[in-house]
């Protein structure tokens, strides 16, 4: 069975540093893939691998079918690999609805009514209709993390890339984001590298994790979170040490 995003014995490293190291794994939509791992494992530059920032040494990666290979990273993004970002980037001069439109205009090659309406129903759909006149640059913290979803939601992304989405909010705020990121999972496939344990529990249907750019564990979130392993890999000591 083959799915969206087919990811095979990836390699990649910087020098003598690995920052992926046969990573392979299969998402398809309506589904979350979990990442975690240390400081440096290599999370964010599998992301980078994914959207064509960075090229690997080897490996393959498959979209809807079709090697990926040399494609560059807003060709990626036009077919719907988008990634989100640990501190948005809205324009933050222009409104809420303009920072929507232009993604769906842009990103996602729509024009006039049509580019609109479907900006319109993504402000809906983040909870941002009552701010669609506000700036960008004005809006609290918890709001521009809806605004950068809505923004990938209306390029008309397939994948989505979340890299630490949940970075620098209060509980009760990542409660609403992972309410919001559940709700984007039925429409779409996501990659979720997030440090906080129980939002990535509530969302992703499995976890993968990486030490050294390798994928060394991958499971069911209650298996992985609990485990031997994750414990030794994030304390720094052999679980036998403390059994
Ligand atoms: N373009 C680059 N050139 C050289 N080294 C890089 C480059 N990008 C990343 N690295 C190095 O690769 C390693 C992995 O970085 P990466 O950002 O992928 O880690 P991460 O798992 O996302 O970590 P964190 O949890 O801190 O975000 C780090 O040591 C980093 O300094
Ligand atoms: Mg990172």
């Amino acid at each position: 069975m083959s799915g969206l995003l087919e990811v095979a014995g990836l390699q990649k490293r910087f020098g003598a540093i690995v920052v992926a190291d046969d990573v392979t794994f299969s998402l398809d939509s309506g589904h979350c893939l979990g990442m975690i791992g240390p400081n440096g494992a290599g999370k964010s530059s599998v992301f980078n691998l994914i959207a064509g920032t960075i090229a690997p040494d080897g490996g393959t990666i498959r979209f809807e079918g079709q090697e990926l290979g040399r494609l560059p990273p807003h060709l990626r993004a036009r077919r719907g690999i988008v990634r989100a970002f640990q501190i948005p980037q809205p324009f933050p001069h222009l409104t809420v609805y303009e920072n929507v439109l232009a993604a769906a205009s842009f990103g996602a090659g729509r024009s006039g009514a049509g580019a609109a309406t479907a900006a319109l129903d993504v402000l809906a759909t983040m909870g941002l209709a009552a701010k669609a006149g506000v700036l960008a640059g004005q809006l609290p913290l918890l709001d521009r993390k809806r605004l950068e979803l809505g923004k990938a939601v209306a390029s008309c992304a397939k994948v989505l890339l979340l890299d630490e989405i949940a970075a620098g909010l209060t509980e009760p705020e990542v409660e609403e984001l992972v309410a919001l990121v559940r709700n984007l999972k039925t429409s779409h496939a996501i990659i979720w590298i997030e440090h906080i344990p129980h939002a990535l529990r509530a969302v992703a249907d499995r976890i993968m994790v990486l030490h050294f750019g390798r994928n060394v564990l991958e499971g069911r979130p209650a298996d992985v979170m609990t485990s031997r392993l994750v414990r030794e890999i994030y304390m720094g000591f052999r679980a036998d040490d403390v059994a």
